[in-house]
């Protein structure tokens, strides 16, 4: 499995499936999930609406995902996950590696090959994007190891310069 750095707007990445840094109530936000949903247009928060009318009622927990079709996105789905909130005390690194565990597990699920990951809480849930950058390679790593063949390529799509330094040197160092 290729991992792939690259500075961009994920809303306009062309991979299989686009991962969102969503929050608990799968109802939107800013960021990324405000990003990808007006790229999306208004179906994804319908489809997420369903989602909490049927099988998640009380949200998406924190570390987990769910996919939906990705609507007028050029990626044929997103996967929705939750990363852990610094800022009400989320600071477990177990957390921050079952978001990009999970959303590799539902990638795979909805038979995509490539996906798009953002800096999953380096923004408005405050973890360090260093962290992140390690924690997102050495998870996507690993996952690899125990899917061989299942993807065929990640791609980490950053927002901004320093963001994008943190994972290429994780990419050579992790
Ligand atoms: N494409 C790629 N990366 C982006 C984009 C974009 N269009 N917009 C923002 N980013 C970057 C941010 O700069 C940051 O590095 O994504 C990273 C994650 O930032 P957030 O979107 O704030 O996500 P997070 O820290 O996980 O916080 C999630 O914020 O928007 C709300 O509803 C969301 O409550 C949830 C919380």
């Amino acid at each position: 499995m290729r991992l792939v750095v690259e500075h961009g707007d994920i809303t306009t990445a062309t991979t299989d499936a686009v991962v969102n840094a969503a929050n608990s109530t799968l109802l939107g936000g800013g960021g990324v999930d405000g990003a990808i949903h007006a790229a999306a247009g208004p179906q994804l928060l319908e489809a997420c609406h369903e989602l909490r009318r049927t099988t998640l009622p009380d949200g998406l927990p924190t570390g987990d995902a769910v996919a939906t079709p990705g609507f007028g996105l050029p990626a044929t789905w997103v996967i929705h996950t939750v990363g852990p909130d610094r800022h009400r005390g989320q600071t477990d690194p177990a957390l921050l590696v079952s978001c990009f565990a999970r959303s590799l597990d539902v990638a795979a699920d909805v038979r995509a090959r490539t996906v798009a990951f953002p800096a999953v809480s380096a923004g408005v849930y405050g973890w360090d994007a260093d962290e992140v950058a390690r924690t997102a390679v050495a998870t996507a790593r690993s996952w690899a190891d125990a899917n061989p063949a299942a993807m065929d390529e990640v791609r980490f799509v950053l927002f901004n310069a320093p963001v994008r330094a943190a994972f290429e040197d994780a990419l050579a160092t992790v």
